[in-house]
C-alpha cells in the first residue's frame, strides 16, 4: 500500500517546546527546563529555528534506525519532531535541489557529542544520496575516513573517553544529482602535546594502545615493540584501559578501514613503524656528563634503545646520537655549533617525538584527501561538516585553549553574522518591516585576539621573532602594554589598575572575557608552542632516514633547501587556516548544531542544570533565541499553515480554492487575532507572539476532536454502506450461483428425464419395428415354408408314380391284421370259464381293441348264458319264465320281491288230488289247477281274516272254504281287473273285479298270503295268455277298493301291528281301511 500522506507537524504531541523560538516566557530558567523537560522523555533534540540543540544521551537511543531514516527522508524541516536527520536532510535537499552549498556547523564543549553529530550528519547524508557500486565505494571510502583519524587524532581525556585531539573540517563533494563524489579533509591544530605528556587520568592517542594490544607477535617482533604498556614512558599508565572499549579489536578496524579507504600495505606498515619510533622515543633517557668548560653535555643513558630506532627508521645511529647532543645554529654563513644539556636533550626528544607524531597525522589526512577526492573535475556542490573541538575552560589554560576559544570566538562571529544576516535577509525577502535586533557581537574579542596590529597572536609573534631573551614574561608584559584597555582583557599587571587587587587572578596569568565566559591563561609555555621549534639538526637527522615516510614528513631536513627563514609560527598557522576556513564557511548556506553536554561524568539520566546552563550562557542559545524572535517568533510558508488550520474557518474549510495567501488572510480575520500579532510576508506568514500559535493550536485541537467524530461518523456510515454493498454484491453473487445451480440441476432431471422417455420411446419404436421386421421375416419364412411345402407337393404329386404310394396303408393294414389275429388266438387260450356268473375276463391288450373287447366279453355272456339255458327242461323253462315275469313285475317296486326269489313257485301247495277231504272240490273243478293255497280273506266289513282255499285254474279264480272245500266263490279271470298290492314287504292285496259282473256284487277281494309274488305273477301270466290282455298290477301304499256300494281306501301304515309280521286289518270307517305292516 502507498504511504499514506500525513501531514504532521513539529507541533503535534510535543514535550515541552519543540522551538525554543516558542517557549513563554523566555528566560534562563525556562528554557532549562523545556530541554530537561525534553531530555528526560529521550528528546534529545530541540530547535531554535532552525539550528538544532543536541543534549548529549550518553546512552544509544533507538532513533537512528534505516527506519528512522526513511521517515525523515524527503520531510520538511518542522514536519516531524527535532531530529539530527532533519537538519541533514534539509541541508541535504537544499544542496541537491537548490544548488546551495551546506555547511554544518557542530559546535559545543568536548563531550558534548560533536563528533557523534558529526557522524550521524554523514552516515544519514550516505544513507539517502545516490546509489550504485561507484557511488557506494565512495561513501564506504568518506565514512571509513572517520576510524583511521580518530585512531590517530582522538584520546581519552577527563571528559570525553573518545575525545578529538584536532579540529576537523570535511567537504564531502557531490555532483549535480546529488550523488557523493568525493571528499576533502582538512584538520585544525592537533593537540601534539599529549604524544610525550597526558593529564592525570588521560591517555595518548588511541592508536599506541591500539597497536600495543591488537597487532600480533610477529608484527610486534618487527617492530621491535614490546606489549606490556609500561615499558613505555609516553603511556601514561593509570589510565590505559578505557571502559568499553576494546583496543585490540578497533585496532582491526583501523587496519581494515585504512585498507578501505585505499592504504597500502607497505604504507600501512611505514605509518606503525613511525608510531613505534615515537613510542620508543619516549624511552630514550639521558644522563649529564661534566665536560672540561664545566657545562653538563648530556649522553644517551642506554643507546640500545636508540639502536632500534635506527633500525626501524634506517637512520644512522650516529647522526641520531649527535643530533641528541648538539645545536647547530646557523646565521649568515656561519656555522655554530653548541653541545646541549640534558634538559635541551629531553626537550629536543619530545620536541622530535611530537613533530614526527604531528606530521604523521598530516600526512594521514593528505593521504586519504587522496584517496577519497573527487576524480571527476565536473563542477561540484559542497556539504562542508565542521566537528571543531568546543570552547574549553580548565583549570590550567594554556596556549592550546587560548587557540582553540579563538576559534570558538571566530565561529561563534559568523554564527552572529550569518544567523542575523539571514534574518534580516528573510524579512527583506517577505517584504516585512525590520525591527533592529539588539545583540551581543563577539567581533572585539576577535579583534582582540587576532587584530595584525595589536591583537595579542600579533604580540606573541612579535615576541617570539624579537633578538634577545624572550619569555613568557616578557610576552605578559607586552600584553599587558598594549592590552590593558581592552575591556575584555584582564591581568594583574596590566595598566590599568582595574585588576590590581583581584586576587583571584595570578601574576602569570592573563584572562580574557570570551563571549562564553572568562577564560584565565597561563602564560607559560605560550612563547615556545608559538615556536614550535625542532633543532635543525633532528630534522637534519629524519630527513637522512632511509625509511621513505618519515624522509618525506622532514622536507626542511634536506640540506640542499636550507631555508633560514624562520618558519611560521603555530599561532600565525592557526589564524591562517582559521581565516580561510571562515571564509570557506562564508561562502555556504550554514546548518547550526549545537551540542551540549548534560553531566561530567559520562552518565545518562544525568541532567546537571549548572552545567548545562554555563554551556547555554557561553553558546548564546538564550541571545539565539530572542534574536529568532526580536521580530517575529514564528513563520511559516502560507500552504502549510492553510493546511495546518484550515479547518479553524468555513471559508477555509476543507477546501480554500483561492491562493494560499488569501485563505491565511481570511482565516486569520475570522479568528480575529489582533493585526500587530501577525503580518503577512510574501510567501509567509509571520507571527509575532509564541502565544498566538499556542491559541491557534489549541483551537485547531478543538476542532480536530470534532472533526475526528465527523471523520469518525462518515466512515462508519461508508464502513457500512461499503459492507452492505459487498453484501448486496455477495448476496447477488451466490443467488446467481445458486439459480445457476438449480438451473443446472433442473436442466439435469429434465435431460435424464427426457432421455428416460426417449429411451422408451426408442426403445418402443425399436421394438415395433423389430415385431414388424419379425413379422415380415415370419411371413417370409412362412411363404418360403408354404412354398416349400407347395413345392414338395407339386414335386412329390408328380414323382408319387414313382413311389410304392400305398404301401404304408397296406403295411398299416397287415399290421393291423396280424394283431387282430394274434389277440384272437390269444383270447382263445384265455377264455374263462362257461359259467353265467364268471365275472373274469382277460385283460385287453391294445387300446384300440377296446370297444371290440368289451363286445366281445358281451357276446360270449350271452353265448355262454344260451348255452346255460339250452340245457334247461321245458317245466324248468317255466319256471324260470315264471321268475322272470315275477323280476319283471316286482323287481325294485315291492320290498317282498326279494325274499321271493330264492322260494321255488310250486303253485299247487294244497295238495287237494290227495287230500280226500277236498274230493268234492277236485271233482267240480275239472280244469288243470295252477294254483292251490290257503290264503286269508280280509272281511270287508271288520279286516278280520279268514281262511280260505285260493283256487286259479285256466279260466277262473276259485275261492273254498278250507274246512270243507266248499266253493264259495267263482270269478272268471275276465272279470278280474285289477290286482292292487302295497310296496311293503306284506302280503296283502286286493283284487278289482270288473263292475257290473257277477262275481262283483259284494265287492272286491282282500287278502293275504305269503307267497303273494307267486299268486301274483301266475295271476297276470294266466289271465294274459286267456284273455290276451295285460292284468293291471298296482303297487300303492294307498288305494281304492269297492265294497258293494262303497269305494274304500285301504291305507298302509308302517310298524303299527300288534302281532309279529303278521299284518293286521283294521275298518276305519265306510271310506277307510288301514292295514299295518311291518
Ligand atoms: N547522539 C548520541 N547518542 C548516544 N551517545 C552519544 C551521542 N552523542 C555523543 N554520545 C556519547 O558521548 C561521547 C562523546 O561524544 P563526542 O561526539 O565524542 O563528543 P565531542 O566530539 O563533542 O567531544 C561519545 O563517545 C558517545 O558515547
Ligand atoms: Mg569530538
Amino acid at each position: 500500500m502507498a504511504k499514506m500522506e500525513v501531514k504532521t507537524s513539529l507541533l503535534d504531541n510535543m514535550i515541552g517546546v519543540g522551538d525554543m523560538v516558542l517557549l513563554e516566557p523566555l528566560n534562563e530558567e525556562s528554557f532549562i527546563d523545556n530541554l530537561k523537560k525534553r531530555f528526560d522523555h529521550n528528546e534529545i533534540y530541540t530547535y531554535i529555528g532552525s539550528v538544532v540543540i543536541s543534549v548529549n544521551p550518553y546512552r544509544s537511543l533507538p532513533i537512528y534506525s534505516p527506519e528512522k531514516v526513511e521517515d525523515y527522508r524527503n520531510r520538511n524541516f518542522y514536519e516531524l519532531s527535532p531530529h539530527i536527520f532533519a537538519l541533514s536532510d534539509e541541508a541535504y535537499r537544499s544542496l541537491r535541489d537548490q544548488d546551495k552549498d551546506q555547511c554544518i556547523l557542530i559546535t559545543g564543549e568536548s563531550g558534548a557529542g560533536k563528533t557523534e553529530a558529526s557522524k550521524l550528519v554523514m552516515s544519514y547524508v550516505a544513507a539517502v544520496c545516490g546509489k550504485g557500486a561507484e557511488v557506494n565505494q565512495v561513501k564506504e571510502q568518506l565514512l571509513q575516513s572517520n576510524p583511521v583519524l580518530e585512531a590517530f587524532g582522538n584520546a581519552k581525556t577527563v571528559r570525553n573517553d573518545n575525545s578529538s585531539r584536532f579540529g576537523k573540517y570535511m567537504d564531502i563533494e557531490f555532483d549535480f544529482k546529488g550523488d557523493p563524489l568525493g571528499g576533502v579533509i582538512s584538520n585544525y591544530l592537533l593537540e601534539k602535546s599529549r604524544v610525550v605528556k597526558q593529564p592525570r587520568g588521560e591517555r595518548n592517542f588511541h592508536i599506541f594502545y591500539q597497536l600495543l594490544s591488537g597487532a600480533s607477535e610477529d608484527l610486534l617482533n618487527k617492530l621491535r615493540l614490546e606489549r606490556d604498556f609500561s615499558r613505555y614512558n609516553y603511556l601514561s599508565l593509570d589510565s590505559a584501559k578505557v571502559n568499553g572499549v576494546d583496543d585490540a579489536a578497533n585496532f582491526r578496524t583501523v587496519r581494515n578501514a585504512m585498507q578501505i579507504v585505499g592504504f597500502m600495505d607497505h604504507e600501512a606498515q611505514s605509518v606503525l613503524e613511525v608510531i613505534a619510533a615515537v613510542l620508543k622515543l619516549g624511552n630514550i633517557e639521558f644522563k649529564p656528563e661534566s665536560r672540561v668548560n664545566g657545562l653538563d653535555e648530556s649522553k644517551i643513558k642506554d643507546k640500545n634503545e636508540l639502536k632500534e630506532i635506527c633500525e626501524l627508521t634506517g637512520i644512522d645511529q650516529s647522526v641520531l646520537e649527535r643530533a641528541f647532543s648538539f645545536r647547530t645554529v646557523e646565521a649568515k654563513q656561519e656555522k655554530v655549533s653548541t653541545t646541549l644539556n640534558v634538559a635541551q636533550a629531553y626537550y629536543a626528544r619530545d620536541a622530535l617525538a611530537k613533530n614526527l607524531y604531528s606530521r604523521l597525522f598530516s600526512w594521514l589526512v593528505n593521504r586519504i584527501n587522496e584517496s577519497i577526492k573527487a576524480q571527476t573535475k565536473v563542477r561540484k556542490k559542497v556539504m562542508g561538516v565542521l566537528d571543531i573541538y568546543g570552547f574549553e575552560i580548565f583549570e590550567d589554560n594554556s596556549f592550546e585553549q587560548f587557540i582553540i576559544n579563538y576559534c570558538n570566538e571566530k565561529l561563534q562571529q559568523i554564527f552572529i553574522e550569518l544567523t542575523l544576516k539571514e534574518e534580516q535577509e528573510e524579512y527583506i525577502r517577505e517584504d516585512i518591516e525590520w525591527t533592529h535586533i539588539d545583540y551581543f557581537n563577539n567581533a572585539v574579542i576577535c579583534d582582540l585576539i587576532e587584530n595584525n596590529t595589536n591583537g595579542i597572536l600579533a604580540m606573541l609573534d612579535e615576541e617570539c621573532l624579537r633578538p634577545g631573551t624572550v619569555t613568557d614574561e616578557t610576552f605578559l608584559e607586552k600584553l599587558n602594554q598594549v592590552c590593558a584597555t581592552h575591556q575584555h582583557f584582564e591581568s594583574r599587571m596590566s595598566k590599568c589598575s582595574r585588576f590590581l587587587n583581584d586576587t583571584s587572578l595570578p601574576h602569570s596569568c592573563f584572562r580574557i572575557q570570551h563571549y562564553a565566559g572568562k577564560v584565565m591563561y597561563q602564560v607559560e609555555g605560550f612563547v615556545d608552542k608559538n615556536n614550535d621549534l625542532l633543532y635543525r639538526d633532528l630534522s637534519q637527522a629524519m630527513w637522512k632516514a632511509s625509511h621513505s615516510l618519515i624522509k618525506a614528513l622532514f622536507p626542511e631536513g634536506n640540506p640542499a633547501k636550507i631555508n633560514l627563514k624562520r618558519p611560521p609560527t603555530a599561532g600565525s598557522q592557526f589564524k591562517a587556516s582559521v581565516a580561510t576556513l571562515m571564509k570557506n564557511l562564508q561562502t555556504k548556506n550554514p546548518n547550526y548544531i549545537r551540542c551540549i553536554k548534560p553531566n561530567d561524568k559520562k552518565a545518562a539520566h544525568i541532567f546537571n542544570d549548572a552545567l548545562v546552563c554555563h554551556q547555554i550562557r557561553y553558546l548564546g542559545l538564550l541571545e539565539n533565541v530572542r534574536v529568532r524572535r526580536a521580530g517575529y517568533a514564528f513563520r511559516q510558508a502560507y500552504e502549510p499553515c492553510l493546511e495546518r488550520y484550515k479547518m479553524l474557518c468555513k471559508q477555509t474549510w476543507p477546501h480554500w480554492k483561492g491562493p494560499a495567501r488569501a485563505g491565511v488572510e481570511v482565516l486569520f480575520n475570522e479568528l480575529e487575532f489582533p493585526v500587530e500579532e501577525y503580518s503577512f510576508g510574501r510567501s509567509k506568514i509571520f507571527i509575532r507572539n509564541p502565544r498566538t500559535l499556542f491559541k491557534l493550536e489549541d483551537l485547531r485541537k478543538r476542532r480536530l476532536e470534532d472533526l475526528a467524530t465527523l471523520i469518525q461518523k462518515i466512515f462508519r456510515g461508508w464502513k457500512c454502506r461499503t459492507h452492505f454493498l459487498l453484501m448486496k454484491k455477495s448476496q447477488v453473487v451466490i443467488a446467481a450461483w445458486y439459480r445457476r445451480y438449480s438451473q443446472q440441476k433442473k436442466y439435469q432431471q429434465i435431460k435424464s428425464s427426457a432421455i428416460v422417455i426417449q429411451s422408451f420411446i426408442r426403445g418402443w419404436k425399436a421394438r415395433k419395428i423389430l415385431r414388424e421386421l419379425k413379422h415380415e421375416k415370419r411371413c417370409q419364412e412362412a411363404v418360403t415354408t408354404i412354398a416349400a411345402f407347395w413345392h414338395g407337393t407339386q414335386v412329390r404329386r408328380e414323382y408319387r408314380k414313382f413311389f410304392r404310394a400305398n404301401a404304408g396303408k397296406k403295411i398299416y393294414e397287415f399290421t393291423l391284421q396280424r394283431i387282430v389275429q394274434k389277440y384272437f388266438l390269444e383270447m382263445k387260450n384265455k377264455m374263462p370259464s362257461l359259467s353265467p356268473i364268471d365275472k373274469n375276463w382277460p385283460a385287453r391288450p391294445y387300446l384300440f381293441l377296446d370297444s371290440t373287447h368289451k363286445e366281445l366279453k358281451r357276446i360270449f355272456h350271452l353265448w355262454r348264458c344260451k348255452k346255460y339255458r339250452d340245457q334247461f327242461t321245458d317245466q324248468r323253462k317255466l319256471i324260470y319264465e315264471e321268475k322272470l315275469e315275477a323280476s319283471e313285475l316286482f323287481k325294485d317296486k315291492k320290498a317282498l320281491y326279494p325274499s321271493s326269489v330264492s322260494q321255488p313257485f310250486q303253485g299247487a301247495y294244497l295238495e287237494i288230488s290227495k287230500d280226500p277231504k277236498y274230493k268234492k272240490l277236485k271233482d267240480a273243478i275239472e280244469e288243470k289247477i295252477i294254483i292251490a293255497e290257503v290264503v286269508n280273506k280280509i272281511n270287508r266289513a271288520n279286516g278280520k281274516c279268514a281262511s280260505r282255499i285260493f283256487l286259479l285254474t285256466n279260466n277262473n279264480l276259485l275261492l273254498a272254504d278250507q274246512k270243507s272245500g266248499h266253493i264259495k266263490s267263482e270269478v272268471p279271470l275276465g272279470d278280474v281287473t285289477k290286482v292292487s298290492m302295497s310296496s311293503q314287504n306284506d302280503g296283502f292285496f286286493a283284487v278289482h273285479l270288473k263292475e257290473g259282473s257277477g262275481a262283483a256284487s259284494k265287492g272286491d277281494f282282500l287278502f293275504s298270503s305269503d307267497h303273494l309274488i307267486e299268486m301274483a305273477t301266475k295271476l297276470y301270466r294266466t289271465t294274459l295268455s286267456q284273455t290276451k290282455q295285460k292284468l293291471n298290477i298296482e303297487i300303492s301304499d294307498e288305494f281304492l277298493v269297492q265294497f258293494r256300494q262303497d269305494k274304500v281306501c285301504v291305507k298302509f301304515i308302517q310298524g303299527n301291528q300288534k302281532n309279529g309280521s303278521v299284518p293286521t286289518c283294521k275298518r276305519k270307517n265306510n271310506r277307510l281301511l288301514e292295514v299295518a305292516v311291518p
